[in-house]
């Protein structure tokens, strides 16, 4: 039987993604509604090196449901991938006198959670929080839903440039080694190419996708490509191969970046928050650790951080073959 759990510790680690305040919230929240102690670390794993902390109230949340970004603010720690770094912040957790903690992340933020867990056995559980949806145990992360909105939305005011001026735009959208953004925004904003790490349609094929569509009478075209796209070129290179290779295009490209990671979270994002964090201090005081809490449909499951990390979550291939329908 483990130490009675009296105070949580909470950190946002990795790219900030909207909804992680609500996520916050709930945890805060939960905490004082089971009559424990709930800490704010500050800077993700940085701050808990430099004991960044301070204590949470459930007043101290208020107002915060609605926005983007994280009050607790985020970072990618070098120091925390070094054993000195993880020992630092093993004292400060012990002089702060910190039972758990709840991470919301990445697999960033989850393989360093498991790291410090298995030198330090202290029990943490995750929160999966980034635009990317790369993780494995939930059919969603925080943050992609509002991460979908903001693409289809702007994608929606380039259509407005591509059809006045008879262009074709690449669009390049966030997702570091996924294509969860561009297949799913690229569907909802009616794209006719959607290029995905998982999936490598290759240059000929796109080329003559892009022919076809001219020939079908199509004036303007937009390509949705993911950034971590494995056609062999990044989109301007792209971009340039196609304009050289189907003069009949006047080509432009459009990179949406950072942009796509702000904004007031959608109301998915704020339910999933709020209902992941309550659980996460549930899991917590009923003497559980290394889980990440995510939905599967449609209802809140633990699944090994392990197994969050490592394992795949992969893209829904109907939707290629959708898109591909739709872009006779
Ligand atoms: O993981 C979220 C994400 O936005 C990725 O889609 C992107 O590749 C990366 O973070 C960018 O990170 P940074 O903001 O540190 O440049």
């Amino acid at each position: 039987m483990g130490k009675k759990i009296e105070k949580i510790g909470v950190l946002t680690s990795g790219g900030d993604a909207p909804g992680m305040n609500a996520a916050i919230r709930a945890v805060v929240r939960a905490c004082a509604y089971y009559n424990i102690e709930c800490v704010g670390v500050y800077r993700g794993y940085q701050g808990l090196i430099e004991g960044d902390f301070k204590m949470l109230t459930a007043r101290n949340v208020s107002n915060i449901i609605n926005r983007g970004g994280t009050i607790l603010k985020s970072a990618r720690s070098k120091e925390f991938r070094t054993k000195e770094g993880r020992e630092k912040a093993y004292k400060e957790i012990k002089k702060a006198e910190i039972d758990a903690l709840v991470l919301i992340g990445g697999d960033g933020t989850f393989t360093g959670g498991m790291v410090f867990n298995q030198e330090f056995t202290l029990p943490c559980i995750g929160i999966p929080g980034t635009i990317d949806n790369d993780i494995c145990g939930t059919n969603f992360t925080i943050g992609y839903d509002t991460a979908l909105n903001t693409v289809v939305d702007v994608i929606d005011k380039i259509r407005d440039t591509a059809s006045s001026h008879n262009r074709l735009f690449f669009v390049e959208v966030m997702g570091r080694d996924a294509g969860f953004i561009a297949l799913n925004a690229g569907v909802g904003a009616g794209a006719e190419e959607i290029l995905i790490p998982e999936e490598d349609l290759g240059l000929d094929r796109l080329l003559e996708s892009l022919k076809r569509t001219k020939r079908s009478g199509k004036s303007s075209s937009i390509v949705v490509v993911s950034e971590g796209d494995k056609i062999g070129k990044n989109v301007f290179e792209l971009a340039d191969y196609v304009e050289e290779h189907l003069p009949q295009y006047e080509v432009r490209v459009s990179v949406l970046g950072h942009m796509q990671r702000g904004g007031a979270p959608s109301c998915f994002d704020r339910v999933l928050a709020t209902r992941l964090g309550v659980k996460a201090v549930e899991l917590l005081l009923d003497g559980k650790s290394n889980l990440m809490v995510g939905l599967i449909n449609n209802k809140v499951e633990t699944t090994d951080l392990d197994h969050a990390v490592k394992g795949q979550h992969e893209i829904n291939k109907e939707l290629l073959r959708v898109s591909d329908i739709m872009s006779i």
